[in-house]
């Protein structure tokens, strides 16, 4: 049977390729856990999303009511509406853990850039998949959460009023915009992510995994031509991983029976109320998982325009000093000019362009860290301490983001938004500086 198939499609030789006899690093820990569980949260999406459009009616006048007659009439569409609602907020939980092991062990460095970019572009992906799917229930929430960032736009000079209005297909967050923001959310995003993460997962195969020492096992291969640190995935990791993919679901059972509200974190109490476009709630706050960026943008005060335009000043002179070639003149002038538009422009567009910047620099990882070991295990000491303000910093803005403004929340964020970008724009400076242990010949691994 199999021949038969071989003969026409290449069956055999791409599972072998890709699971059987794709030899991983044996060292794998816990942290390698979450890329097969992001698969596994993909694959409950598209299959929950799938029935939820059974029975939800894209339209501005029926959508609300559709999302609750899945809750109470369709049978277990309720299960389905809430697997697929914690499943959203499971996919970025488990996208950050998978990408904050990336960042520890250094997977993004050569030769897996293009690993880490398809990541990166994943993770947009996904940020803007969310954010169509939040406007479908058409609560308060849904409704003046997508009033405000698709108002955001409107903050771009010369464009911004019109690039808005396109988006919106009206004057205001409408039927239209329902429309189409169901289009994107339930086939064109999907298909782009999916894509993306094909090409994720051949760039890896390509290449081969890093592992927790950040050595490449490909460097010492055994007589056979494999590589001695490595071991089939298939049964190996597939079972390693099954063992993951259980204690996940273990912890999304729970969360979808006891807790599917997550004390208004994964769904928010205003949005199980129909979308009023005449009375803004008291608070508009976007789903945990985009509240640090929402943070920066609101920390991108007027004053804190003031604050970032000095920065670029001296980040102006400093090339000037230090800069060679063609960079100690062209760097100046592109600071001058940055701070010239700046100076004309409010800080409203400041502040999304603080926000778009804060995920565009991850995707500039791979050549800002220059430190001559990949992994955390072999950095020197203050290398883990930045690394740990950073993702603290990250933390408290997620938090900051949850909560309404006030002067104290402003200055604290502001400070957590300075450290985050000087965490990267420092990275070429810092990362290649300190006593660093010298890495093993082979993978620490101890049996159990
Ligand atoms: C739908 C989302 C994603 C899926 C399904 C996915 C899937 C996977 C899988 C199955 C692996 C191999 C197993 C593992 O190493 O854990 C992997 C590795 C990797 N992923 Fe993802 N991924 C996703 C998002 C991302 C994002 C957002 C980033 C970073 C921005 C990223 C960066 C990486 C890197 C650097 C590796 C190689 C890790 C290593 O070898 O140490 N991935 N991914």
């Amino acid at each position: 049977m199999t021949g038969w198939i071989d003969r026409r499609f290449p069956l055999t030789s791409t599972w072998k390729k890709h699971v059987s006899e794709y030899y991983a690093p044996k060292n794998f820990n816990f942290w390698y856990f979450f890329g097969s569980l992001a698969l596994l949260v993909l694959v409950n999406q598209i299959v929950t999303g799938i029935f939820l459009t059974m029975n939800y009616k894209p339209d501005a006048t029926l959508a609300f009511a559709s999302v609750e007659y899945i809750m109470r009439e369709v049978p277990w569409g309720w299960l389905i509406r809430y697997m697929h609602s914690t499943g959203a907020s499971m996919f970025f939980v488990v996208v950050y853990l998978h990408m904050f092991r990336g960042l520890m062990y250094g997977s993004y460095r050569k030769p897996r850039e293009l690993v880490w970019i398809f990541g990166c572009a994943i993770f947009l992906c996904l940020m803007a998949e969310a954010f169509f799917g939040y406007l479908l229930p058409w609560g308060q929430m849904s409704f003046w959460g997508a009033q405000v960032i698709v108002n955001l736009f409107s903050a771009i000079p010369f464009i911004g009023p019109d690039l808005s209005l396109w988006i919106r297909g009206d004057y205001v967050v409408s039927d239209v915009t329902l429309n189409r923001f169901f289009a994107f959310h339930v086939i064109a995003i999907p298909l782009v992510l999916i894509g993306l993460v094909v090409a994720h997962l051949v760039a890896l195969h390509e290449v081969g995994s890093n592992n927790p020492d950040g050595i490449e096992i490909k460097a010492k291969k055994g007589a056979d031509g494999i590589p001695l640190d490595g071991i089939p995935f298939h049964p190996y990791y597939s079972v390693h991983d099954f063992m993951g993919v259980c204690v996940f679901l273990l912890i999304f059972a729970a969360i979808i029976f006891f807790a599917p509200e997550m004390g208004g974190y994964f769904l928010e109490a205003n949005n199980f109320v129909p979308a009023n476009p005449l009375q803004t709630p008291s608070e508009i706050a976007p789903v945990w998982y985009f509240t640090a960026f929402y943070a920066m943008l609101r920390a991108t005060t007027d004053p804190f325009k003031i604050v970032l335009m000095i920065v670029i000043a001296l980040l102006g002179l400093f090339a000037l000093v230090r800069a060679r070639g063609k960079w100690r003149i062209g760097l100046p002038v592109l600071a001058v000019l940055v701070l010239i538009f700046m100076a004309l422009t409010e800080s409203k567009f400041w502040g999304v362009v603080v926000m778009g910047t804060a995920v565009v620099s991850l995707f500039f990882l791979p050549w800002l860290d220059r430190s001559p070991v990949k992994s955390i295990r072999y950095r020197p000491m203050f290398h883990k301490v930045f690394y740990a303000i950073f993702v603290f910093a990250f933390l408290v803005l997620g938090f900051l983001g949850t909560r309404p403004p006030s002067p104290a929340a402003t200055l604290i964020a502001q400070i957590c938004a300075l450290i985050y970008f000087a965490f990267f724009l420092g990275m070429p400076f810092w990362t290649p500086r300190g006593k660093f242990k010298t890495p093993p010949e082979r993978v620490h691994y101890k049996p159990h």
